[in-house]
């Protein structure tokens, strides 16, 4: 018996997410005992969790039973956290189920989804699972919203609309001035916040007074939970009814629950560990700025993507020009342990995403982008361009 010709045929062809590796994978690949792998490809925190939350998942007495399906104490104490009502929040096992679900309850089948690439790629993946149609509206030359082409994307077929805010891989936020023009098509928005704690930047307080606005957030990044999987949204009233009737009714387990409640009880130290990152943000900007061959993009979150500068001789005639520089980087920094994270789409071919750090991770990774085998013979090959160009002249 062929399974294939079971499995629903768009499932089949369907391209595959392309996920991360956890560190004790990376550790093994790089033949590094784990403390010593540089993990900057996951835009998690290299700070881990608030240590309460190992004290509140060791005292939990109640890992038999079901956790709660309406997800009481964690929505109270959303609402304390965010200020938005408790009837309008909803958590799932990561924002990603929350992606799946919001397609779920609004999709039907050959509906089309509105994504702008770069961004992530959940949205695509779980439209293409919940059998819709992606319509690919490309962000501008430096990644901004084409609104204007998304508005002419819209058919009467169009459901939802996906908006990154800070997007990833990009780092830049959307202005609430063109959320505010997408609410008014009347579509369903859903922007996505993973990194809201970085940028400061949110439209969740119009939540309550739009029927078709969503806003996604994540423990993932900012308290160190990406292991134990909870994120939440803000929906419509009525939209976060129908989200927690169709949802699976334990999606949140008790040791994620727990450790939201703990971390939720020690935002002082969370918040010291987002100004950390914040601030090296910053310093790993300006290094990576100092290397003549690479080009960071200004990141209001946690990671910041960098393309490849056309100064590099490999751009230029006559130099012997590797097929793909990024990946050849990406591939030798790995071979030292650091993982960052390469995408091999058209557009994001010449760029590298580097997660914010520790310091010494930061330091880690410049000294070895310095000393890569490849740039050292590029750089070589620039110098001996000038100094023939120089003849020439
Ligand atoms: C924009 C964006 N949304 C959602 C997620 C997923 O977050 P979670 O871990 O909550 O599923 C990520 C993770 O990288 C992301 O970058």
């Amino acid at each position: 018996m062929d399974i294939k010709k079971l499995i629903r045929p768009e499932l089949v062809t369907m391209k595959s997410y392309a996920p991360i590796e956890p560190t004790e994978v990376l550790s093994r690949r790089a033949e590094l005992p784990v403390d010593k792998v540089v993990k900057l490809d996951g835009n998690e925190n290299p700070y881990g969790c608030s240590p309460r939350v190992y004290q509140a998942l060791a005292a939990y007495p109640y890992y038999h039973n079901y956790p709660d399906p309406e997800q009481r104490e964690l929505r109270k104490a959303l609402e304390e956290y965010t200020g938005l009502g408790r009837r309008h929040i909803v958590c799932g096992m990561g924002s990603d189920e929350l992606i799946d679900l919001v397609l779920r309850l609004f999709l039907e089948p050959g509906e089309e989804v509105i994504n702008c690439p770069p961004t992530f790629g959940m949205y695509p993946f779980s439209t293409d699972i919940c059998g819709g149609r992606i319509v690919d509206v490309p962000r501008t030359e430096d990644f901004a919203l084409d609104v204007s082409s998304m508005k002419k994307g819209l058919t009467r077929q169009t459901k939802v609309i996906f908006v990154a805010s800070p997007n990833n891989p990009t780092g830049n936020s959307s202005t609430k001035k063109e959320i505010m023009e997408l609410i008014d098509t009347g579509k369903i928005v859903v922007v996505d916040e993973a990194y809201f704690e970085f940028s400061n930047a949110t439209v969740a307080d119009s939540v309550p007074s739009y029927p078709n606005l969503v806003v996604l957030r994540t423990f993932s990044k900012w308290a160190g939970l990406a292991g134990l999987r909870i994120g939440y949204g803000f929906f419509p009233v009525d939209a976060a009814d129908y989200l927690m009737k169709i949802k699976p009714p334990y999606n949140i387990n008790a040791a994620a629950q727990a450790a939201v409640l703990a971390s939720l009880a020690d935002m002082e130290y969370l918040r010291a560990n987002v100004a950390r990152i914040v601030a090296e943000r910053q310093r790993l900007f300006g290094k990576l700025k100092e290397l003549d061959w690479l080009k960071p993009y200004p990141s209001q979150a946690n990671f910041i993507l960098c393309s490849l500068s056309y100064s590099l001789p490999c751009h230029s005639e006559g130099a012997k020009r590797p097929k793909n520089l990024a990946k050849e980087i990406w591939q030798g920094l790995r071979k030292k342990g650091i993982f960052v994270r390469y995408f091999d789409t058209p557009r994001l071919k010449n760029c590298l995403r580097i997660s914010v750090g520790r310091p010494e991770d930061t330091d880690a990774l410049i000294e070895a982008l310095k000393t890569l085998p490849v740039i050292a013979t590029l750089s070589e090959a620039k110098k001996k361009q000038s100094r023939d160009e120089r003849k020439a002249k």
